[in-house]
């Protein structure tokens, strides 16, 4: 087992807010999953969840060294909640592609947020020693494919 990436970001509640209270429906569309958006609607603050997921996709494109220039997708990226709370990918698309070019067999991922910033940190493991390669493998583990539409 190897880590081959990691990523963290920071987001301002307040700048999400602004975006869901301007352009709702583009931005929602455009950024996150349906699944994401039913989670963060159930919640009491659903800006917050809103704010740490939009994070947790910055911090992949971190970790993952890419970014639009790739091809990714904020959609591609979508987090889900497992039984006990825990936050995990759902990756699908262009992204799913480049984690699987670089042999990653799990990708970690955790989320914070108070009032005002919400914050997420992903690593991204490899089962294979050494650095990431070229070599393509199927993700195994927390990482689950997400097929959209
Ligand atoms: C996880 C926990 C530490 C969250 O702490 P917090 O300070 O309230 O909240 P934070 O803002 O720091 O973190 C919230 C994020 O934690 C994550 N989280 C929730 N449960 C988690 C768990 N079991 N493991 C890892 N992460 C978890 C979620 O991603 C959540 O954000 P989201 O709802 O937008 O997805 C707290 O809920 C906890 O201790 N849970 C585990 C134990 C438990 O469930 N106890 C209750 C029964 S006694």
């Amino acid at each position: 087992m190897a880590i081959i990436g990691i990523g963290t970001d920071i987001v301002a509640v307040s700048r999400i807010a602004r975006m869901l209270e301007e352009k709702r429906e583009d931005f929602v569309a455009r950024v996150y999953t349906q699944r994401e958006v039913k989670y963060c609607e159930a919640q009491a603050r659903p800006n917050l969840h809103f704010a740490a997921r939009f994070a947790a996709k910055e911090a992949l494109m971190k970790a993952l060294g890419t970014g639009w220039a790739e091809g990714v997708g904020f959609n591609q990226i979508g987090v889900a909640n497992r039984d006990d709370g825990g936050p995990e990918y759902e990756l699908s698309g262009r992204a799913l592609e480049l984690l699987e070019g670089e042999n990653a067999s799990r990708v970690w991922l955790s989320l914070s947020h108070t009032d005002d910033f919400a914050v997420a940190t992903a690593v991204i493991e490899t089962a294979m020693e050494g650095k990431r390669s070229t070599r393509t493998r199927k993700l195994p583990g927390s990482t689950r494919v997400h097929s959209q539409r």
